[in-house]
């Protein structure tokens, strides 16, 4: 992590190498930054404007800088325009600069902190958790000749150049942006780790650890304990794997002092599918390469618990994660097995590879059971979504729209696409169980919404709603906010949501 600092002037200490210059499009020249000779800075803009820098959110522009002092380069970062400013373009603002600034061997940077357009906190904020989320890189598995290894080793400081009386009010903001960064990159840890080292008992270990970290209670149910509670929908997917599931509960209650709603209890549920090769329905090469990220929902909502404490939520929030690993073997489960969930619905599988929705059965109605008020899921549930949303977005259904439109507000709050789907009632035909209660599979034709509408029978009669982010807890591509692989998505929504900043 970057150590943060905040400056009046550049002039106040001599170790900054490099200078990050927001800047509104059109570019329009300031005429001074004190620090560096007035003349230089007004010819950088005409050297701007040569290399026709647009200043669009996400673009930078270089320049070595020569007999100023310490400072070895400026680089001009895009915000875009001063009247459409959001908190999502400051962060791949400060994310491409970050970038940037690395590549070029960067140790102590410092950023101008706009005195218009934004407020000073919202800024340092945003520019923190960029700034953190676009030097994210997993470096686990490169050896000493990979090229990624060669790069140039992360900045050390970042400095935000302010007014004084706006110092502590940054640095708080800035420290705050930070904690969120790294409950993000947590989760994108968790995503990139391979399989192998990645199993439901494995996760476990890693939620007990930073459950002791992070302020917060946890329980560790083994497959014997699943097996006494009743939990046989998330036994099944998972009675194939030499790597038995898990089930996590883990217990945010706030100070008191910080407590607001006391009768309200959050409860997060997670699919953590460690890996998923459709069991004997099973995958394609191609559908099967990327399925070690399969636990991404279980990883966004440690993740988000893990940020709680140190940002004083108000609200009493339970997560249940919902670890397994769906493989084929002599004891997996099979295409016509019934499954009796921990409520007593009986569930016909149809295709052993709609898993997701199978564990988060028991775990929404583990979660209703220990007295959550309102339940929200996260899964990388359906191809179905990706069809509908691209790649790119995370689909929200929900039963209830005071806690739909409270996602969707932090969702714009914090620059993540999440877009609302329907839970046409008519569909429900075609989960219509032949021999049991339900059936895990709608078939092709919706099949985003036959698998939210499944969830909805073990939501209990609860507030609910349910976040698919098959599409969205991937990136495709590198880009200002990270390398390709985990995104971390719904990590920042739903810190949002639960403590308001
Ligand atoms: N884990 C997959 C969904 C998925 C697909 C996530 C691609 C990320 C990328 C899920 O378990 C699954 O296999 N869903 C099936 C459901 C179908 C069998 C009803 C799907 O979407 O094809
Ligand atoms: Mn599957
Ligand atoms: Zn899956």
């Amino acid at each position: 992590m970057l150590q943060i600092r905040c400056l009046t002037s550049l002039t106040d200490v001599s170790d900054v190498d490099t200078i990050i210059v927001p800047v509104w499009a059109p570019l329009s020249r300031s005429t001074e930054l004190p620090g560096i000779d007035n003349s230089v800075f007004g010819r950088l803009f005409t050297l701007a404007e040569d290399a026709r820098f647009n200043a669009k959110s996400g673009t930078t522009q270089q320049f070595p800088l020569l007999a100023q002092g310490d400072l070895k380069r400026l680089i001009f970062a895009g915000l875009g325009a001063e009247g459409e400013i959001t908190v999502a373009k400051v962060q791949r603002a400060a994310g491409a600069a970050l970038q940037a600034a690395r590549n070029a061997g960067a140790v102590a940077i410092a950023v101008v902190v706009p005195g218009s357009g934004i407020s000073a906190d919202t800024f340092a904020q945003a520019w923190a958790t960029g700034a953190e989320l676009g030097l994210y890189r997993f470096m686990a598995y490169y050896g000493a000749g990979h090229p990624e290894d060669q790069r140039r080793p992360d900045p050390e400081s970042l400095s935000f150049l302010t007014p004084s009386d706006l110092h502590s009010a940054v640095a708080a903001s800035a420290a705050r942006g930070q904690t969120i960064a790294e409950a993000v990159c947590l989760a994108r840890d968790l995503v990139n780790e391979p399989a192998a080292s990645m199993t439901p008992a494995a996760f476990a270990d890693k939620a007990v650890a930073v459950a002791a970290q992070a302020g917060l209670e946890i329980e560790v149910l083994d497959a014997a304990d699943l097996q006494r509670l009743g939990a046989n929908a998330i036994l099944g997917v998972g009675q194939g794997s030499d790597h038995p599931p898990r089930m996590l509960r883990l217990r945010y209650r706030p100070a008191p002092e910080v407590q607001l709603e006391p009768d309200r209890l959050v409860g997060l549920v997670g699919k953590c599918i460690t890996f998923d090769t459709g069991g004997y329905s099973i995958k394609t090469y191609e559908g099967m390469l990327e399925m070690k990220g399969d636990m991404a929902g279980g990883a966004a909502v440690l993740a988000t618990m893990s940020a709680l404490r140190a940002l004083g939520c108000p609200l009493a929030v339970d997560a249940t994660i919902c670890a397994a690993e769906n493989m084929i073997s002599g004891s997996a489960f099979r295409p016509g097995d019934i499954l009796t969930a921990l409520n007593g619905i009986t569930i016909e599988v149809l295709s052993t590879d709609a898993e997701g929705r199978l564990v988060l059965a028991d775990g929404l109605v583990d979660a209703a059971r220990h007295g959550a008020t309102e339940l929200i899921d996260v899964a990388t549930l359906t191809g179905a979504i990706m069809v509908a949303l691209g790649d790119g977005a995370t689909g929200l259904f929900s039963t209830n729209d005071l806690v739909a439109n409270g996602l969707l507000k932090s969702s714009a709050a914090v620059g993540e696409r999440f877009w609302r789907m329907p839970l046409f009632d008519e569909l429900n035909e075609r989960i219509r169980g032949d021999v049991g209660d339900i059936k895990n599979s709608g078939g092709r034709h919706g099949g985003a919404i036959t698998a939210a509408l499944f969830l909805k029978r073990f939501s209990e009669g609860l507030p609910w709603a349910h976040l698919d982010i098959a599409g969205a807890s991937r990136f495709e591509k590198a880009g200002p906010l990270g390398p390709k692989g985990g995104s971390g998505v719904t990590v920042m929504t739903l810190i949002n949501y639960l403590t308001g900043v």
